[in-house]
């Protein structure tokens, strides 16, 4: 307890009760990290003369942060589930509403209309949001198969055009079935994720420009997709989002990906600290860059991945308490 002061106490029940095994954790702060150890002392005795003690101890500084993180993504997605449960009825409640009673209401049928729409608007805002936030505390463990990552874009795109009509949405795919081994889910979560941010951005340049002088060039996102793999060079898979929106803020680029950063007012921040952890994931990388002429132009490098059977070995929680702590 010289050497280290933290295990004092320990070390003090150990010689008053040398009969058992002491065990407890203890935190120490060197070189300004702080780490946690696992600590056991237990009385070394030949034929009942106490010899002296033995230490052990383990560093167990990550698992407990993986058990806290798995903790908390349960919570998270607990609540992100009861919030989301009633959202449904209380939307179709509303246009149900706004259906059958609008041509009846008589005294002010504007306002009536008017709070409707502002209650599905805003259900549908909620719903976004905690979808948002559940998938970053879910965040699984990618399940990697082999995917046509052709039609995988395709299908994106499709849904995005459906939502952001008055945008046009281009797709320059090479000629042929792409096929890539990654998690298709999580891939597509990246791309509406980006694609979100392109729509999101042109709708600012827009308003922005509509109170200017109300002259705008109409809005474009172009997705395009270079498949560098069997050709010598990186073995990579790039695909480029490219819009003709406000373009990337000029300060603090290098956070935009970290979770909560945003310069939105109904942002969320997650978006980018999303599709980055799929990116990471997938051994690839992420690129945020101006496009030339403004805008932005963001780039998801794809690598293909090893098939994996996902058996949810790696769950942090399960490996956590695999090891019979606590
Ligand atoms: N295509 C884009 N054009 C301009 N800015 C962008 C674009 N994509 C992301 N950004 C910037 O990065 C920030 C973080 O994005 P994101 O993580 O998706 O969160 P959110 O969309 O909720 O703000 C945005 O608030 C915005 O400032
Ligand atoms: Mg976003």
């Amino acid at each position: 307890s010289d050497l280290v002061p933290e295990f004092q106490a320990l070390w003090t029940a150990a010689q008053r009760r040398p009969d058992r095994q002491q065990r407890g954790e203890v935190k120490l702060t060197r070189d300004g990290g702080e780490r946690t150890l696992l600590v056991r002392i237990a009385a070394e005795r030949l034929a009942g003369e106490l010899l002296g003690f033995v230490v052990t101890f383990d560093d167990v500084t990550e698992l407990l942060s993986a058990q806290r993180a798995a903790a908390w993504a349960d919570v998270a997605r607990r609540i992100a589930h009861e919030i989301k449960n009633p959202l449904t009825p209380i939307q179709l409640s509303a246009e149900r509403l706004k259906r059958k009673y609008q041509g009846e209401v008589t005294s002010d049928p504007e306002t009536f209309a008017a709070c409707t729409d502002t209650i599905v608007r805003q259900v549908e805002d909620i719903g976004r949001m905690v979808d948002e936030f559940s998938s970053f505390a879910r965040m699984p463990q990618p399940s990697i198969g082999r995917e046509n990552l052709s039609n995988l874009i395709r299908e994106v795109v499709v849904l995005e055009r459906s939502r952001a009509s008055d945008i046009a949405i281009e797709l320059n795919l090479p000629e042929g079935d792409m096929m890539l081994r990654c998690d298709r889910r999580q891939v597509s979560r990246a791309l509406t994720n980006i694609l979100k941010n392109a729509a999101e951005s042109i709708e600012s340049r827009l308003v922005r420009e509509q109170a200017d002088d109300g002259t705008s060039a109409p809005g474009r996102i172009a997705v395009s997709v270079a498949d560098g793999r069997g050709q010598g060079g990186d073995e990579s898979v790039a695909v480029v989002i490219e819009d003709n929106g406000v373009g990337l803020p000029e300060a603090g680029r290098e956070r935009l990906t970290e979770p909560y950063v945003t310069t939105r007012t109904k942002g969320t921040g997650l978006g980018l600290a999303i599709v980055r952890k799929i990116m990471e994931d997938h051994q690839g990388g992420l690129r945020l860059e101006d496009r030339p002429g403004g805008g932005a132009r963001i780039t998801l490098v794809f690598r293909d991945m090893e098939e994996t059977a996902n058996d949810g070995e790696k769950d942090p929680m399960k490996v956590a308490t695999g090891l019979g702590l606590g």
